[in-house]
């Protein structure tokens, strides 16, 4: 995106801006000290993160895999020349005074089993997404969540990615696009990248690829829609990846491309397309009102040192951005990964712990979110719409969704 140190354009410039120079959160002798639960992929960036944020130390790391903490002893080393223990057991992990908050990046489907032993500990939880693999699951951890003493913020950090903070901003002020009337989505981007054990390749491990990767984008139309799920047709499958990729004998069962419809009870209609067949990575977001169209677009690669750009377009008559403009952060928070939404998913995590209100997800959030992915895998299975209600009845959620407000 930007190649100069500061943002260029718009909400994302105060926000760098107004970046919070201290911790409001410090434990007696400082900095909070995290612990990163699943030291893979996503818990090395947590790690990184946390260093280039300096909002905390990092006291230790929890993983069954020798390589995982290997890597991240690596990685840890080139950050710090402060020691990274390496609990052998999650539950002391997790009881040891000298943790004071958690992050969950475990494997989708070990996220429930996990979540309750951390639980134990009554300190903050920041879990990655998805919450659980299984409605059923999900509202497990809703439960936990609901009794909880503390902070549990969900890793919905799509919501940080520079051009959707933007285009949250655009949309909430009404007087800009007016009563939003339809929304699109869509990602067209690689394969599934190698993970340890390969648990991505597997629905019953990721909960399915509309739940694993396209819960951040039905968060994002939810958010926007502010309304219940009506109905939902959605058609994919498999068209190239993995169709003979076998791990320890057993064949990948996951999905590589899906186009999804979804019908807000509000009136409001969207769509969503994937395709991970691609070479480079391009998302869309092109949402109408009364008064005009926004499009918040990414075009980023996963081939290294090749230049990323975000962009916003608000055809509004006389906005700034009638005609498309850059967005993003300075490289240095964009390095940090996920383009520096992981960057301001732990500023907000900083701050719940203040006790402030953020632009996180919250587990109710998460869960409605994981509703739409879930009703969606559900119609490519049948190959009929679902209606939303009643597939919630038939999961164990339909009490949920009748009570709890979504956006
Ligand atoms: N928010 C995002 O944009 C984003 C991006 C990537 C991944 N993720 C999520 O982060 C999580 C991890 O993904 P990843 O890409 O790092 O996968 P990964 O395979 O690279 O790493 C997962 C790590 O967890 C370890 N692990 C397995 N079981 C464990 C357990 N019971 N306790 C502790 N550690 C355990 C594995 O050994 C591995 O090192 C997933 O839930 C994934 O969906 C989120």
């Amino acid at each position: 995106m930007g190649d100069s140190e500061t943002p260029s354009w718009g909400r994302v410039a105060d926000n760098v801006a107004s970046l919070i120079p201290e911790s409001p959160h410090r434990t007696q002798e400082g900095k909070p000290r995290l612990l990163i639960v699943g030291a893979g992929m996503m818990g090395r960036e947590h790690l990184r993160v946390t260093q280039q944020l300096g909002w905390a130390e990092v006291q230790g790391i929890v993983d069954p895999f020798n390589s995982s903490i290997e890597w991240a002893q690596s990685d840890w080393a080139r950050l710090s020349s402060q020691p990274l223990q390496v609990y052998a057991d999650l539950r002391d992990a997790c009881l040891d005074s000298a943790v004071d908050a958690i992050v969950i990046c475990s494997p989708n489907h070990t996220h429930y089993d996990v979540l309750k032993i951390v639980c134990e500990s009554g300190k903050p939880i920041l879990l990655e997404k998805p919450m659980a693999t299984t409605l059923v699951d999900a509202m497990e951890v809703l439960r936990l969540a609901s009794e909880y003493p503390s902070v549990i913020q969900l890793g919905m950090q799509y919501r940080f990615k520079a051009q959707y903070v933007e285009a949250l901003f655009e949309i909430r002020a009404k007087a800009s696009l007016g009563p939003v009337k339809t929304v699109a989505m869509s990602e067209y981007r690689p394969p599934f990248l190698d993970k340890v054990n390969q648990w991505n390749k597997f629905n019953r491990h990721s909960g399915g690829t509309l739940v694993e990767k396209c819960c951040h984008y039905f968060d994002l139309m939810n958010v926007i829609a502010a309304s219940r799920p009506k109905k939902i047709y959605a058609s994919g499958g498999r068209g190239v990846n993995f169709l003979d990729f076998e791990w320890q004998g057993v064949p990948s069962d996951i999905d590589d491309h899906a186009m999804v419809i979804i019908d807000y009870a509000n009136g409001i209609r969207a769509s969503f397309t994937l395709n991970m067949f691609c070479q480079e990575l391009y998302e869309e977001l092109v949402v109408v009102g009364e008064c005009g169209r926004l499009v918040a677009s990414e075009q980023a690669s996963f081939h290294p040192d090749t230049p990323s750009e975000a962009r916003l377009q608000v055809e509004v008559p006389g906005h700034s951005a009638y005609r498309p403009q850059g967005v993003g952060y300075p490289p240095w928070i964009e390095e940090t990964g996920h383009y520096g939404a992981t960057f301001f998913e732990h500023i907000a995590f900083h701050r719940q712990l203040a006790g402030e209100r953020v632009d996180a997800a919250t587990p109710q959030q998460a869960l409605w979110s994981l509703i739409v992915a879930s009703a969606a895998q559900y119609s490519m299975a049948i190959g009929q719409a679902v209606d939303v209600a009643a597939f919630c009845t038939q999961e164990g959620v339909g009490d949920f969704f009748e009570d709890s407000e979504v956006g």
